[in-house]
C-alpha cells in the first residue's frame, strides 16, 4: 500500500479486517517489522483516539514515532499553489512536506475541513498536497472529507459483534454443518443534533466503506437539508423518517454533520433526533456506535451510552488494530 486516504486505497477489506483481528489477539507478533522506520504523526487539529491508537500501533510494529502538533507548534502552512504569501501563512507545504519526507518514512496527517470552501475541502487540497510533495506514504488521520482509519475500525467492530450475535442465535456448529452464512445485518446511520457545525467526513467515510463492503442492508436517516455527497451514499436507502429507519436495525451509528449542499451550515437542530432508549425499542436489540468524542444528552442520551448496547469503547479500542493492519501494508509497500 502506497497511501491510505480513502477506502479505495484498501484493495482487500477482508484481509485488513482479518489482520486487525490477528493483532488484537497477538499485538506484538510483527514487532520487528517496522524496526529502523520512523513515523511522523502531524496534527493540524486536535485528537485523542487517533493520535494515541496510531502511535501504539506503530510502536507495536517496532517503529519509532514522533508526534508534531503542526497546528499549535509549527509555522502556519499555506496550501494553495501559486499563493502570494503576504498574509498569515508563513511556510508553503511545497517547502515543508519534502523536509518531513526526509525526516520520516511514513507520515500520518490530520487536517479538518474549513467548512467554508467546499471546493477546496472536497478536492482534499491539504492532504493531497502532502501526498504530492512529501515523497513518502501518507496515512489519513482524518482529512477534510473522510476518516478511513475510523471506518475500517467500525467495519471490524461490526463484523466482530455481528458474528458473536449470529452465533448467539444460531450455534456455529449448526451453521457450519448447514453451510449457512449469517444473514446481512441492518445498519442505520442516523444524524444527531449538535451545538457546532461539524464536518461530514465520518458520515461520508462510513457510508463509503459500508457501501463498498456490500455486506449489509444500509439505511441513512437525517432531517431534510442534511443530504450527504451522493458519491459516498450511493447504494444506501435514504429517509427523513428516523423511526422508520430504526425498525429492525442491528447496528445504529450516530453522528452529527453539517449541511453539504449549502455548505457547512446548521439548519434544523431538532433535539428530537437525539438517540434515546425509547427509540431503540423497534430495533433488533441494536448495538450503538459513535466515533467519539460525543456530546452526551445532545447526540445520544446517557441511558443509551451507558447501556450494554453501546459499542463505543470497543470501537475506540479497535482503533489500534485497524491502524496496525494498515501500517503493516504501508511497511510492506516500502519494500520490507
Ligand atoms: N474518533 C476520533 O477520530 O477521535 P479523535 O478525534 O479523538 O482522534
Amino acid at each position: 500500500m502506497k497511501k491510505f486516504i480513502s477506502c479505495e486505497d484498501a484493495s482487500d477489506f477482508q484481509l485488513l479486517i482479518a489482520k486487525a483481528l490477528e493483532y488484537k489477539s497477538n499485538p506484538f507478533k510483527d514487532v520487528t517489522l517496522g524496526k529502523g522506520k520512523r513515523m511522523g504523526l502531524l496534527f493540524l487539529n486536535p485528537s485523542m483516539r487517533t493520535r494515541l491508537s496510531t502511535e501504539i500501533a506503530a510502536k507495536n510494529l517496532g517503529m519509532d514515532v514522533i508526534v508534531f502538533n503542526v497546528g499549535q507548534d509549527g509555522w502556519a502552512l499555506e496550501f494553495e499553489d501559486e499563493a502570494i504569501m503576504s498574509g498569515t501563512t508563513v511556510e508553503h507545504v511545497k517547502d515543508a512536506a519534502p523536509i518531513l519526507g526526509k525526516y520520516f518514512d511514513v507520515l500520518g496527517i490530520r487536517t479538518f475541513p474549513s467548512l467554508k470552501n467546499k471546493e477546496d475541502d472536497y478536492s482534499e487540497l491539504y492532504i493531497n498536497q502532502f501526498v504530492k510533495y512529501s515523497g513518502v506514504p501518507v496515512v489519513s488521520l482524518e482529512s477534510a472529507t473522510l476518516h478511513p482509519l475510523q471506518s475500517l475500525t467500525d467495519l471490524i467492530t461490526i463484523q466482530e459483534v455481528f458474528e458473536e450475535k449470529s452465533h448467539a442465535f444460531r450455534p456455529a456448529s449448526r451453521s457450519l454443518a448447514e453451510g449457512r452464512q449469517p444473514e446481512k445485518p441492518k445498519i442505520v446511520l442516523t444524524w444527531a443534533p449538535h451545538v457546532k457545525a461539524l464536518p461530514q467526513c465520518v458520515a461520508n467515510s462510513f457510508s463509503q466503506w459500508i457501501n463498498a463492503w456490500g455486506g449489509a442492508e444500509f439505511v441513512i436517516t437525517h432531517p431534510e437539508d442534511y443530504e450527504l455527497d451522493t458519491r459516498f451514499t450511493k447504494g444506501a436507502k435514504i429517509t427523513h423518517d428516523q423511526d422508520d429507519a430504526l425498525k429492525n436495525a442491528d447496528f445504529v451509528y450516530v453522528k452529527n454533520w453539517s449541511t453539504f449542499s449549502d455548505y457547512g451550515k446548521i439548519y434544523c437542530n431538532d433535539p428530537d433526533w437525539m438517540l434515546t432508549s425509547e427509540k431503540l425499542a423497534s430495533t433488533n436489540n441494536a448495538k450503538i456506535m459513535h466515533c467519539l468524542p460525543v456530546r452526551r444528552n445532545v447526540e445520544l442520551s446517557d441511558e443509551v451510552l451507558d447501556s450494554a448496547a453501546s459499542l463505543v469503547t470497543q470501537q475506540a479500542g479497535n482503533r489500534v488494530w485497524a491502524a496496525q493492519a494498515v501500517l503493516v501494508e504501508i511497511l510492506l509497500g516500502l519494500g520490507h
